[in-house]
């Protein structure tokens, strides 16, 4: 998997943690290389694995809730990094709708060796279903960019993440407006 991914979660764990954890975690984690990922490098997603397994073990929180916090954090980060891919786009649904065919197609150009994760899209009247699917499990990732995006266009769209989605590697989000709640029957 491409640097950009694992510098960005070392950034993360400095940001959201502290350095001091950052470096406990590149220690815990035994991975090679201190830590020090260059955004073109490409690097076995087990490492990513490895960080976030000693994260949760410091801080006492589970795997699937930090690769979701992660995930919401990296969504603003993308839009530092690559702005161009979001140019134009003013509502979540047209920019989720558009990864698979364009932003993830723009990323294979930057970094010819990425194999990005299908991220399907079905819209159907107002309701949206994003389908993520992967040789790798980070679904837990995907549902925190897909989260990320959608507070970030403010369309006070809620997320409900499908529980039966078979493991890490696949992962169904239905996107829609929130159902308003029902109202009180009138009072006799
Ligand atoms: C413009 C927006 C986006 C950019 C620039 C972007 C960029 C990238 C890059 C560079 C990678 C690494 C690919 C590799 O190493 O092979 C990646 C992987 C990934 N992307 Fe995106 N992405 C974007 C939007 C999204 C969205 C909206 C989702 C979720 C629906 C998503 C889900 C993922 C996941 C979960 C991975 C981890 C690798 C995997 O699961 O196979 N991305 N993305």
């Amino acid at each position: 998997m491409k640097g950009v991914i694992f510098a960005e979660m070392v950034r993360w764990i400095e940001q959201a943690f502290s350095p001091a954890v950052a470096d406990a975690v590149i220690t815990r984690s035994r991975i090679p290389g201190d830590g020090v990922y260059t955004t073109v490098g490409n690097y076995p997603h087990e490492e990513a694995l490895a960080m976030m397994g000693a994260l949760a073990d410091l801080s006492g929180e589970a795997v699937s809730s930090l690769a979701d916090s992660y995930g919401y954090w990296l969504a603003s980060r993308f839009m530092e990094l690559y702005p161009e891919m979001f140019e134009g786009y003013t509502d979540a649904v047209t920019f989720l709708r558009d990864v698979d065919g364009q932003h993830h197609r723009e990323v294979t150009k930057l970094y010819p060796d990425a194999r990005t994760p299908s991220i399907v899209v079905i819209i159907d009247g107002e309701e949206l279903t994003v389908s993520y699917g992967s040789h790798r499990p980070f679904a837990d990732v995907a549902y925190g960019l897909v989260r990320g995006y959608i507070d970030y266009y403010g369309d006070g769209l809620e997320v409900i993440r499908d529980p039966g989605a078979p493991g890490p590697h696949a992962a169904r989000f239905l996107v829609r407006v929130p159902s308003r709640p029902t109202s009180p029957l009138p009072a006799d």
